[in-house]
């Protein structure tokens, strides 16, 4: 079994230890979970060449101060927006102004929309250059800062261009999290979830043990939380670093249905809400099929009560299914379906007609009523 190559507890300043996790391979990836690491980035790389910089407008103002020795600070717009073709021409064009070349480092600081942005920027700026992450929200630290994938959207849709370009470092500071909105630290609470009913169910009694005091953002919990996703996600990836062996595939548990009620809903439904929704939809087929308990069904249910995931659809069937055909987790006729299975790890699945799943998203659905 593939798993982080080494795992450790280092001494700090503050008496907060940090987590170090490291994988060595074909793409070499250091993620330091902590308290106060902004300002001890290159403490930790040794990269003496100070980084060029991405942040948005709320990242930038609340956390630039804190990194040292910054060659330039790019600021991307906030929101999804900032993930564009022109904001990346503009990254370029500042890259070049501060004579960046191929010896230079790009730092992202910020959520996931900083990451894969600035992440496909260091992926094609030179043909590559030297990528640290520095993830703000819960979301980045347990998911997207991990794995490689960079992007942006195009007009025509979301993360259609894109590159393979993990990050060395990943630093992971949790008092960040801390400012963030109840809104947005949910939609990465939902990803954490995925990962309990996912990959491990003993992961996912911590969840349940500790969700109040992830939901008060303690910061030694909070530790806890990201170290073990980011450890699960490494491992994952490891498996499968460019998504061909089908393990990648089990990180979207609950992703199929969610993305279709993203998208049927305009975005009203946020993603890791939609997530949410889409774990109990596979959940409830996962119980039908004889792979879930009961009562783990009900746990997963009561988890995202208890983080106040919305765990039920609101759309009728017909109106997310043309999304759902859209996905690119359809083989032949056909679902591929992330299956959550009782103790264990979850399942890809394409047996399961898509009468089965509908009959299941109407359950839920009904259940709302
Ligand atoms: N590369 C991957 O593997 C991967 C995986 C999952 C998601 N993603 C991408 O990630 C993006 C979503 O990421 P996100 O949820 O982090 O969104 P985001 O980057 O848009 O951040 C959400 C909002 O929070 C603000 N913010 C960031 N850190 C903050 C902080 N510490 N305090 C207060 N406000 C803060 C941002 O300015 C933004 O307005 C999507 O574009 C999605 O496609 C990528
Ligand atoms: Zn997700």
């Amino acid at each position: 079994m593939a798993h982080a190559d080494r795992q450790m507890t280092l001494p700090s300043a503050e008496d907060a230890p940090e987590s170090l996790l490291i994988r060595r391979g074909e793409y070499p990836t250091n993620v330091v979970v902590g308290e106060g690491l902004l300002s001890r980035v290159t403490r930790f790389t040794g990269v003496e060449e100070r980084p060029f910089v991405v942040a948005d407008e709320i990242t930038g103002p609340l956390f630039g101060e804190f990194l040292e020795g910054k060659r330039a600070l790019f600021t991307l717009p906030r929101g999804e927006e900032g993930k564009s073709m022109e904001n990346l021409s503009k990254i370029y064009a500042a890259l070049a102004a501060a004579g960046v070349d191929r010896s230079g480092t790009l730092l992202a600081l910020g959520g996931g929309v900083v990451g894969d942005t600035a992440g496909f920027a260091a992926a094609t700026w030179m043909r590559g250059v030297r990528l640290i992450h520095c993830p703000t929200t819960l979301l980045a630290q347990v998911d997207s800062a991990i794995g490689g994938k960079t992007g942006v959207n195009l007009q025509e849709g979301k993360n259609l261009v894109g590159a393979f370009h993990p990050a060395e470092w990943v630093f992971s500071d949790v008092e960040c999290l801390r400012s963030q909105s109840d809104d947005d630290f949910r939609q990465g609470a939902a990803e954490a979830v995925k990962y309990g009913a996912g990959e491990e169910w003993a992961f996912f009694g911590w969840l349940e043990e500790n969700a109040r005091a992830v939901l008060r953002r303690s910061l030694p919990v909070l530790r806890t939380l990201v170290a073990e996703c980011s450890r699960m996600k490494l491992d994952v990836v490891a498996e499968d670093e460019h998504e061909h062996t089908g393990a990648r595939a089990r990180l979207n548990l609950g992703h199929t249905v969610g993305h279709a009620l993203e998208a049927a809903s305009g975005y009203r439904w946020r993603h890791g809400d939609g997530v949410g929704a889409g774990m109990m939809v596979v959940g409830r087929l996962a119980l039908r099929l004889g792979e879930l308990r009961e009562e783990e069904f009900e746990r997963l249910g009561r988890l995202l009560d208890g983080f106040k995931i919305p765990r039920r659809p609101d759309m009728p069937w017909d109106e997310i299914a043309p999304f759902l055909a859209r996905d690119k987790k359809f083989s032949g006729g056909a679902p591929r379906l992330v299956v959550p299975r009782s103790g264990g790890r979850c399942r890809l699945r394409s047996d399961i007609p898509l009468a089965a799943l509908r009959e299941a998203y109407e359950e839920e659905l009904s259940g709302a009523r």
